[in-house]
């Protein structure tokens, strides 16, 4: 008979030695997990982003492209209509937000799930605005209001906002978020 576990096995709070055998190689070329603070603004600062929204970025994985971070649009705005060449993953923190092409409203607590080829159109309605908790992956492609072709941000457009801010204010770049 096959046991299938059906919670924890162990609830003891203390570190077991678990026998894994390529610890020395994990720890050799493993950039290693970590915790980035966001309830502060000691690992990553705000920065802004237009004259009502600002950026926290979290991560950075450019063998991926990778980026992650928290965008906060501070009252009721737009984030106007955008391409995703790779898949995203957010879950809404606070507020609230829904996108004109769908019928859903994202309050807190929620995950939104976005895939390659879909373009949309992000407005929140709330009185506090919204902020959103992002794992994304691939470029973003942004169009204006007539549908002409604007900008890419990709991990290097992300990389590149959080450095020319922290450049600017004098903040030390976070190593932790490069991953
Ligand atoms: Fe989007």
């Amino acid at each position: 008979m096959t046991n299938v576990m059906t919670a924890p096995p162990s609830t003891k709070a203390e570190i077991v030695d678990v026998p894994f055998a390529h610890r020395e190689l994990v720890e050799r070329l493993s950039p290693g997990g970590r915790y980035i603070d966001a309830q502060s603004d000691v690992d990553s600062p705000w920065v802004p982003f237009g004259d009502n929204a600002a950026i926290k970025h979290l991560a950075f994985d450019v063998r991926q492209g990778i980026f992650s971070n928290i965008l906060w649009i501070k009252e009721p705005g737009v984030v106007g209509t955008h391409l995703h060449r790779g898949t995203i993953m957010m879950v809404c923190l606070e507020g609230s937000v829904k996108y004109l092409e769908y019928d859903w409203v994202a309050s807190p607590g929620g995950l939104i799930l976005e895939v390659p080829g879909e373009s949309h159109t992000l407005v929140t309605d709330h009185p506090q605005g919204v902020k959103l908790f992002g794992w994304m992956q691939g470029p973003i492609e942004f169009y204006d209001e007539n549908a002409n072709y604007v900008d890419t941000a990709d991990v290097w457009w992300f990389i590149n906002h959080y450095e020319t801010y922290c450049r600017e204010k004098g903040i030390p770049l976070n190593p932790k978020l490069y991953v």
